[in-house]
């Protein structure tokens, strides 16, 4: 069990995160913090007041002050602004880059050797800020999105084919966006290729609903996203880590030349253990997967180009 793992940003993602490691027992404590005074000491308070109830015995600490958080093995961020009417794309990337820069100068000052897992969007791009300013190695910081995607996908299939989830092994490549690359070839139902179980025009509605997951719930929730299953996809990474599981988990991983891609943070099958990114898996595409990742790529790296500006250097 780790010491203390942060929690930043206490809105629906950040705290469903904290209930679920609390519950799971990850750490000994864990640190929510948000600048909005009294959320965080309010969310944590309650979530350690059902510890007697569901039977765990984390320490859940609600701060707007990162020293509680002081050596945390490992730091989520989730802290973002969600657009708002009039707002463009544009707009949210700058004031989501700064948010980024100010979290990741206060990681960097408590915790300058704890790993960072980036879950606020846009994902790819926020990678970028937070590995620009923490400063830390690459191989500390990486953001979740492939394993929700996953998720989505694996969620879709067994659905329609009525089985097990636990059954469908899925794989998802690219940005955390409408391009990504859920791949067909690698996603087996009990070691059963897909395609051997569902007719492809089947197999391509499912790829483009899992691509449209997160604006699916959009659409139902009105205000705002999913956090179920990203809080679930992040205590997936986080036990890997913990437990130095070596899963092989899709995650957005800065690459420097794996599969093509130099510079630039992109989901990719990686083995997480205790040391963070212990290894990125590359495997060989086909002419048409490698198509469909460059236009996932290509859209992370307009993104990225984007920030250059946005924040301070
Ligand atoms: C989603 C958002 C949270 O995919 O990125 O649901």
């Amino acid at each position: 069990m780790l010491e203390t793992i942060a929690v930043v940003g206490a809105g629906n993602v950040g705290a469903t995160l904290a209930q679920r490691i609390a519950e799971a027992e990850l750490s000994r404590t864990v640190a929510l913090i948000d600048i909005a005074e009294g959320i965080p000491q309010g969310k944590a308070l309650d979530m350690l007041e059902a510890g007697p109830v569901y039977g765990y015995d984390t320490n859940i600490i609600g701060s707007n002050d990162y020293n509680v958080a002081k050596d945390a093995d490992i730091f989520v961020v989730t802290a973002g602004m969600p657009r708002k009417p009039g707002m463009s794309r544009d707009d949210l990337l700058d004031v989501n880059a700064k948010i980024m820069h100010s979290v990741c100068d206060n990681i960097k000052r408590v915790a300058p050797n704890s790993k960072i897992i980036v879950v606020s969007n846009p994902l790819d791009v926020m990678c970028h800020a937070a590995l620009e300013a923490s400063g830390f190695p690459h191989e500390r910081v990486f953001g979740m999105a492939g394993v929700l995607d996953t998720a989505r996908f694996r969620t879709f299939i067994a659905e329609a084919l009525d089985v097990s989830v636990e059954q469908v092994n899925a794989f998802v490549l690219g940005g955390h966006g409408d391009t990504m690359v859920p791949l067909v070839r690698y996603t087996t139902i009990a070691g059963i290729p897909l395609a051997d179980l569902m007719p492809a025009d089947k197999i391509e509605a499912i790829v483009d609903r899992a691509r449209k997951g997160g604006a699916e719930i959009v659409g139902y929730l009105k205000n705002g996203s999913a956090f179920y299953a990203p809080s679930a996809s992040v205590v997936e990474m986080i036990e890997s880590i913990v437990k130095d599981k070596k899963k092989i988990l899709p995650c957005a991983v800065y690459l420097t030349g794996q599969y093509g891609v130099n510079n630039l943070y992109v989901g990719v099958p990686v083995k997480l253990g205790k040391n963070g990114i212990e290894e990125i898996v590359e495997i060989k595409l086909t002419d048409a997967e490698r198509q469909q990742l460059q236009i996932s790529v290509d859209d992370v790296s307009s993104n990225v180009a984007k920030l250059s500006g946005a924040v301070p250097a």
